[in-house]
């Protein structure tokens, strides 16, 4: 009894405190502890000598290990009865031979792109050994660029969202990967410069769309990348707040936010390590995406936590960058709202003004990405005077009935940015279609009491639709593509290197698009 008076009392204490330092809702933090340690990846020109050994084949002859003649002869008969042939994508494990808990054979042969198919392999195994309790060895004829190759894939492929698990199993920090080669000091040096920069950037982009909306949220997001960045050289964080969107008279990302206790923000990360005008990267960031007042049907509704995608993968983006060093200029948007049915929630029928004065009647509450995105892009072309306007959003449901998971949409209306990021997707495995931007469509768009409505209501083409009104806030000289990622944000099943969960898609063909583009 006395006990449980004791602990309202606490609860009565600690509660406004919590609550204000939270900002809104029930003042319970999710939790502050990080994800399991994953591996560290170092090289070395010699394995290990126990633990898990990984061969890297490209035929059914091993690699000299140094295995007692006996052990040797087990894993050749295996070799055979498995009738193992080395070709990409197969795999033969065992265990009990000789010194080691487990020898698992990979091909990598075959005349596929060798940096795709050892980055494949990478990204499998780190899956596959998951849950091994041993430090793993990787062996096989590899160069420098090879064994980085290889580290790009583990590194992506063993990425784990486990903070909220209690007592979460995973290998301990002591437990490494070696990747072995001839020249280690030169795959270290690979590494550092640029694979592990971009597995920085996927890791940030996954952990931000894996968290739920009660500990991301527009400041919250900031904070996190504040963190991200501390100490990277060269960059620049700007933030507009409620007050200064006011200013700016930004009517259209306030709308979407005024539904939530939890305020908008535009947060602007600036890389500068190149010449000239840069290459902007907006972000679609609505921290939780309930349809506002026309409210999504519950069932899948928590999917759109992650409906922040767009604006975690350009950051990823710009952190891949930064790290790494490249010589460019880059502006990063982060268009951040949560989208709520609250008392001061827009409504089906509002018309908003945004920050050039273009009037929008907002039919639908639900099509608040491209509100937000809206005057983001207003804002980032007068501002930076971007050379490109790239805009990255989980947009429209559309998308996901027409591609699926296997392609994010592409909307292009400049040839160099689309052939930039068609050849960036071929390069990293982010796959696009092109689709078109009928004129049509802005047509349709057009309001009977607005410059522009945001749906085309009774169907039609929606993914384009959306598309296009996002490009309308980007004036017509400046090179605009936009990426439809509503398909491909979330893997509902693991691909190579991308386990089940938020993907980070965009962080990649963002990364090597703005290294190759040139107008
Ligand atoms: N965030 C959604 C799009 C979405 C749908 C992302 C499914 C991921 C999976 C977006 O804000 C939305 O609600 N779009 C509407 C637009 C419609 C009202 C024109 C849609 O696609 O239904
Ligand atoms: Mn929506
Ligand atoms: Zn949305």
């Amino acid at each position: 009894m006395r006990y449980r008076l004791l602990t309202l009392a606490l609860g009565a204490l600690a509660a406004p405190a919590m609550a204000q330092a939270n900002g809104a809702g029930s003042g319970v933090e999710a939790s502050e502890r990080a994800n399991s340690a994953v591996r560290p990846i170092g090289f070395a020109d010699r394995a290990a000598d126990d633990g898990v050994l990984v061969l890297a084949m490209s035929g059914t002859a091993l690699p000299s290990i140094g295995l007692e003649s006996s052990a040797e002869a087990s894993l050749q008969s295996a070799i055979a009865a498995a009738r193992f042939d080395g070709k990409a994508g197969s795999v033969l494990s065992l265990r009990g031979i000789g010194r080691y808990a487990r020898i698992h054979l990979v091909g990598v042969g075959g005349d596929q792109e060798r940096a795709r198919t050892l980055r494949d392999a990478g990204g499998k195994v780190a899956q596959e050994m998951r849950d091994e309790a041993h430090s793993i060895s990787i062996i096989g004829d590899l160069t420098a660029t090879d064994a980085s190759d290889i580290g790009l894939g583990f590194g992506l492929g063993q990425y784990r969202f486990d903070r909220y698990k209690s007592g979460a199993k995973a290998p301990g920090s002591d437990h490494k990967v070696i990747i072995v080669t001839k020249d280690p000091q030169a795959a270290e040096t690979q590494w550092v410069a640029r694979a592990r920069p971009l597995v920085d950037g996927v890791t940030l982009s996954r952990n931000l769309s894996s968290e739920p909306a009660n500990v991301i949220y527009p400041e919250s997001f900031v904070s996190q990348i504040r963190d991200a960045f501390a100490g990277v050289g060269k960059v620049k964080i700007d933030i507009l707040d409620v007050a200064a969107m006011q200013r700016l008279k930004m009517g259209s990302i306030l709308g979407v936010g005024q539904g939530s206790r939890r305020p908008p923000r535009i947060l602007v990360v600036e890389y500068s390590g190149g010449q000239g005008a840069p290459i902007a990267l907006v972000g679609k960031g609505i921290t939780f995406d309930s349809g506002g007042i026309s409210l999504k049907p519950g069932t899948g509704m928590w999917e759109m936590k992650s409906d922040m995608s767009g604006a975690a993968s350009v950051m990823g983006a710009l952190l891949s960058l930064a790290k790494s060093g490249a010589p460019v200029n880059v502006v990063a948007v982060a268009a951040l709202a949560e989208n709520m049915p609250g008392g001061n929630a827009q409504r089906p029928g509002d018309v908003v003004r945004t920050m050039s004065g273009k009037t929008i009647e907002v039919l639908n509450t639900d099509a608040e990405g491209r509100l937000v995105l809206a005057d983001a892009n207003e804002y980032v072309v007068a501002r930076y005077k971007p050379a490109a306007v790239v805009t990255i959003a989980t947009l429209t449901g559309a998308i996901v009935q027409a591609l699926n998971d296997e392609y994010a949409g592409l909307f292009a209306r400049d040839e160099s940015l689309a052939t930039a990021l068609a050849s960036a997707a071929s390069r990293t495995g982010e796959d696009v279609w092109r689709m078109p931007l009928h004129k049509n469509y802005i047509e349709d768009l057009k309001s009977d009491i607005a410059d522009l409505k945001n749906v085309v209501e009774g169907g039609g083409p929606g993914a384009g639709l959306g598309a296009t009104f996002v490009g309308a806030f980007v004036s017509p000289e400046t090179p605009w593509a936009h990426l439809d990622i509503a398909g491909v944000n979330w893997a509902d099943r693991p691909d190579a290197v991308t386990p089940k969960g938020a993907s980070g898609w965009g962080v990649r063909i963002l990364d090597e698009m703005v290294r190759i583009w040139k107008k």
